[in-house]
Parts: structure tokens; sequence; C-alpha cells
């Protein structure tokens, strides 16, 4: 099946140099990054902290392009506002995070951002069906949310085709989220995604002040994507 948008690379800066998201964002931008992926974990839907919306609006100025903000908390809905105001060009919530992701999908389009919706590897698609027409992305996590760095969980990518079929023709993006690596990107661009999450795989072996390693990262990444794409078209 040939994907309805352009692979895009979306580098998480959860793998980034924390003290320095600022140079990070903008090596990884010039490097060929398509998108920012910034991850806010509370700690409580997630067994792990990174940061909030007042980090997001210090890092928004050093980002040209999209900043892709993953919330992983719970509740969501009290935050909504603050990450729509802290620059967010799109904000993905989990589907597991409460009891009404309608009115949380509701309440971020309301804000006029982008709304995404994530799903945990062990969630199923049924719902998602409707919710279709308040939905950007569905952003399919193939690993358990919380950590970078984690196996890429292979059950997922029957997930993807499922989606990609139930979706058609909509334009609404399928991003893959965790352990994507040139050797998984090529197998989840095949079943339909076009946003490929990563950060260990871009940001290891570089830094801000070598960042020739980060776009070498990219470049590999998008490459085998792409030629497994080319090969379905
Ligand atoms: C995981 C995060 C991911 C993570 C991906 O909870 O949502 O964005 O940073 O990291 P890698 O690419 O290292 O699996
Ligand atoms: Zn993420």
């Amino acid at each position: 099946m040939k994907t309805a948008f352009p692979i895009k690379i979306a580098p998480s800066i959860l793998s980034a140099d924390f003290a320095d998201f600022g140079a990070e964002c903008r090596a990884i931008e010039a490097q060929g990054a398509d998108w920012v992926h910034v991850d806010v974990m509370d700690g409580h839907f997630v067994p792990n902290i990174t940061f909030g919306p007042a980090t997001c609006a210090a890092i928004r100025p050093h980002i040209k392009g999209v900043m892709d903000v993953h919330l992983m908390i719970a509740p969501v809905d009290p935050y909504i506002e603050a990450f729509a105001e802290a620059g967010a060009d799109i904000i993905t919530a989990h589907l597991e995070a409460g009891p009404h992701i309608h009115r949380t999908l509701q309440a971020i389009r309301n804000t006029g951002r982008k709304a995404g919706l994530a799903l945990n590897p062990g969630t199923g698609i049924d719902a998602v069906e409707h919710l279709l027409d308040m939905i950007d992305l569905v952003c399919v996590m193939t690993v358990n949310p919380g950590f970078g760095g984690q196996k890429f969980i292979h059950s997922q990518i029957e997930k993807v085709r499922r989606l990609r079929a139930m979706i058609g023709d909509r334009p609404i993006h399928i991003e893959i989220d965790g352990g994507v690596t040139v050797e998984t990107a090529p197998l989840v661009a095949a079943a339909g995604a076009d946003v490929l999450v990563a950060g260990s795989a871009v940001f290891k072996g570089g830094s801000a002040a070598q960042p020739g390693v980060y776009g070498e990262n990219i470049r590999a990444i998008r490459a085998a994507a792409d030629a497994a794409t080319s090969r379905m078209a």
C-alpha cells in the first residue's frame, strides 16, 4: 500500500542533551528532521518524568517547523490550553489516559492545534473508528511508553496495516513511536506509517557540536523507509 504522505522523520528530544534543548533542536532541524517530537511524561501515566509546558515554551523559538507534543500524562484536559499556548502544533493524547478521549480531542481541536491520538501496544483500534473525524494523527506506540531505547514490538505492524485500511484516504498521519531504527523503519513504512519518531537512533553518536552524525542517522532511516514504500507503490 502506498503511504498517503511522504515519510517524515521526527527525532524525539528524549534522547537529546536536556541541558541544551535549544541547540539540539536547531541541530536536528538543520540536519533534515521534518518534525521535532517532544515527550511529556508525568510519573503517573508512565513511570518516568520529563518536563511540562514551560520547557515546551522555552524550546519553541528554537524550532522552525512542526513541534509535535506527545502527552504521556493523566489527566490531560487541564493542561491542553497550556501546551497550546506553549506553541505545540500537534498535541497528542493517549486513548488510555482517561474515560473521555472524545472530549479531550475536542478540547485540543478547540485550541486550533492539530489533534493526535496515541495507542499503547496493548490497545486495539476499534475505538479509533468513532474518532476518525476528530483526529489529524494516530500514534502507534511500538514500545510501552516511558523510556527511550526500548526494543520494537513487532506485533504492532499488523495494527498499522489495519489502521491504514480504516483511515482510507482521510488526511490522517500514522506515526510510529518507539524502537524505530534502520531495520524497523521499512517494516512500518510498508504497512502504511508515514511519520517515524526516533530518539536513540537519531541522537546516537552525535551531539549539537557534532551534528553531522544526526544527519547521517536521519538520512539512513529515511532511505530505509522510502525504499520500502517505493517498492509498494
Ligand atoms: C517513549 C517515547 C518515545 C521515545 C522513543 O515513551 O514516547 O518518543 O523517545 O525513543 P526510541 O526511538 O529511542 O525508542
Ligand atoms: Zn513519543
